[in-house]
């Protein structure tokens, strides 16, 4: 089947079945045509709240579905590829993150959203990497832990000098991945272009960049500079659409490294699949952990608005 005709039959059966498709701006071109909603995390998370669909239907990695299902209990969420997880949320779980909290008493935590439903329920806030330094600059607390990523809470203690900020060996894989040599290497093959970076990345990296936001801060970033050259430092997917989206200007990737395979596991046919109910999961959480979870994405939504 033409993958136009897939997307027809997938815009049909959303509207047939009212299912709102959401999809992180690291999804494919061919998923990203047919969403309802497109975004970093943070966007994600608020329009998918707003929407009035009975079932909402993530293209993008677990988390994100279970904040969707955190935000929104009475829809139905889905998960459109069930092995799509993050192997940032991965790494850090309730009972870790309990014993550090007895180490570090009069810490308020600040969770990353890329942790899992369980984790957030014994946080006291949560972020993202485009509301992270609005939201601690706005809090009452001095002394934050930030989990899981010891990069983007690098990037935050950096713009947030007056609060005391302590950090655990957690981080994104793939961002982490990538060194100075790499931005040497990209600088010399393409002088005056402006290097834009996700705050995953490590600091020396971060350091060197013209520009350091999140997903969508990156794209907002080059769709509205005047410049043409731009060297983007995070997955490679948003290099791709920012090229569709502007061909007037030229796009480079830093680094053959930035590839998320979380984020490239749902395909087109995952999507209708899931549509046509024999693919996709249903997020379940029970209501204590929507309860408590909730509470720190109210906060994050609170402090971050
Ligand atoms: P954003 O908050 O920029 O969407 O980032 C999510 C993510 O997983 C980046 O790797
Ligand atoms: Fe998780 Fe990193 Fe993939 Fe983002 S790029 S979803 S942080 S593993």
């Amino acid at each position: 089947m033409k993958v136009s005709e897939l997307q027809k039959k997938i815009i049909e059966l959303k509207k047939e079945k009212d299912v709102c498709i959401i999809a992180h701006s690291y999804q494919s071109q061919d998923i990203l045509e047919v969403a309802d909603y497109t975004g970093d995390s943070y966007k994600l998370s608020i329009d998918a709240s707003k929407a009035r669909n009975k079932t909402i239907l993530m293209c993008g990695v677990r988390f994100m579905a279970e904040t969707c299902k955190i935000l929104s209990p009475e829809k139905t969420v889905y998960l459109a590829q069930p092995t799509a997880g993050c192997s940032m949320a991965d790494q850090m779980d309730r009972q870790l993150i309990s014993q550090v909290k007895k180490m570090y008493p009069d810490y308020a935590v600040v969770a990353y959203i890329n942790t899992t439903a369980e984790l957030k329920t014994i946080c006291d806030v949560c972020v993202t990497s485009s509301s992270a330094v609005k939201i601690v600059n706005n809090m009452d607390a001095q002394n934050i832990l930030f989990i899981p990523d010891c990069n983007l809470g690098a990037y935050v203690a950096k713009q947030c000098p007056d609060k005391n900020i302590k950090l655990l060996n957690g981080g994104c894989p793939i961002h982490a991945c990538v060194n100075t040599d790499d931005v040497k290497k990209a600088r010399a093959m393409y002088p005056g272009a402006e290097l834009l970076v996700h705050p995953e990345c490590l600091p020396e990296v971060v350091e060197t960049a013209d520009y350091v936001g999140s997903t969508s801060g990156i794209m907002n970033y080059a769709i509205n500079s005047d410049k043409k050259d731009f060297i983007i430092g995070t997955e490679i997917s948003i290099a791709e659409h920012l090229q569709y989206m502007c061909p007037d200007k030229n796009f480079y990737i830093l680094s053959q490294k930035l590839i998320c395979s979380n984020m490239k596991a749902t395909t087109l046919m995952d999507v209708y699949n899931c549509l046509a109910g024999r693919g996709g999961e249903e997020i379940v959480l029970d209501n204590a952990t929507i309860n408590d979870a909730r509470k720190c994405i109210d906060e994050m939504i609170r402090l971050g608005g």
